[in-house]
């Protein structure tokens, strides 16, 4: 089947994956996966469960087996049509783990120390550095390089992975002729980034308790709705609902959710405002994400209730995953002189 889909389609092939380290948050939601779902007529697209990167960190079982589920139901969901899109655990196809090792005898040490994000989880994991967290971007270049996609949609932390991708690629083509396609890099820069919401310097991340000013897809409209009223908002004398990411970060990310949401421009967000305070704008922007989340909320939830159909799901991602994987990773095993089986 895939042959033929693959002959008769010359879209563009586009690819990318989330580590199933945290639950999905509103972050995840606007700055990705929204993007995503609405590329699959224009596309021909592989998202992935990154199950393999997540346990660079250490995780409960049981979390990381949920999270990986959920994060299946919440991708369709967000509607990642299964139909369309490629949908895989990453851990199904083996081909990711054995394309690594190779890739990583075409890493160097030094590059991979160079990493800010090895540098920054060492610091933050000291009892716990391990190999794997070192060799994070071989794996990443393997799930890449498989693939052979023309883009791969990532955010701005993970653009140096994607720059030793290329290079090991180049690396690899170098001395074996043109054995991977080097993608393009992409950065979208239609996908909001969001914040942080009590503290607008740093990403929104799914890793971090709830302190840390982070919305998951899943947390019931009361908690939505705390967390907005909670939300850090700008001590200036102004006091007034303006878009000013420099010197008004907080209300500069809380307009910017209100708009992904609403569809609002910030022009009509500051005249919706005006002459109101932040007390009046933090609730009214926290209802509108419960009722934008509502549906996805509702139907990640009944999906996850349906194993069966998740299983299927995730069964026909892995088939034909695996059936581009497999001929990309013989070609490499042939290529490093490896006896055919
Ligand atoms: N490292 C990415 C992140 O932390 C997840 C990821 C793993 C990924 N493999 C990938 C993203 C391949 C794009 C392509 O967000």
């Amino acid at each position: 089947m895939s042959e033929i889909l693959q002959e008769t389609a010359p879209r563009k092939r586009m690819l990318s994956g989330i580590k199933p380290s945290g639950d999905l948050t509103l972050g995840s939601y606007l700055g990705a996966v929204k993007n995503w779902a609405e590329r699959a007529d224009q596309f021909d697209c592989y998202y992935f469960m990154a199950d393999l990167h997540a346990i660079t960190v250490r995780q409960n079982p049981a979390d990381v087996r949920r999270r990986t589920l959920e994060q299946l139901a919440q991708y369709i969901a967000c509607g990642l049509d299964p139909e369309k899109n490629t949908l895989f655990i990453q851990s199904h196809i083996h081909q990711h783990a054995e394309l690594a090792w190779v890739l990583n005898c075409y890493s160097m040490f030094g590059e991979l120390s160079r990493m800010t994000q090895f540098k920054d989880k060492s610091a933050k994991n000291e009892d716990n550095i391990n190999a794997g967290l070192f060799t994070y971007p071989s794996l990443m270049a393997a799930d890449i390089l498989l693939y052979q996609p023309d883009l791969v949609p990532v955010g701005e932390d993970q653009k140096q992975h994607v720059e030793l991708m290329h290079d090991i690629a180049r690396r690899f083509n170098g001395i074996y002729g043109d054995v991977f396609k080097i993608p393009e890099p992409f950065i979208p820069k239609v996908g909001a980034r969001i914040m942080s919401l009590t503290n607008p310097g740093s990403k929104m991340s799914k890793s971090e308790n709830e302190d840390t000013g982070r919305v998951l897809l899943m947390d019931p409209p009361e908690v939505v709705m705390k967390q907005f009223k909670r939300a850090i908002t700008d001590s200036d004398s102004e006091y007034c609902v303006r878009y000013d990411k420099e010197n008004k970060p907080g209300v500069a990310n809380l307009m910017t959710i209100y708009a992904a949401v609403t569809g609002k421009t910030y022009e009509e967000i500051e005249n919706e405002f005006q002459g109101k305070g932040y007390g009046v704008f933090k609730p009214v922007v926290g209802e509108a994400v419960v009722e934008h989340l509502r549906p996805i909320r509702e139907e990640s939830l009944r999906l996850m209730k349906d194993k069966a159909y998740l299983e299927s799901v995730y069964r026909a991602g892995a088939e034909k995953a695996s059936y581009v994987a497999e001929k990309t990773l013989r070609k490499v095993y042939k290529k490093v002189g490896f006896v055919a089986k």
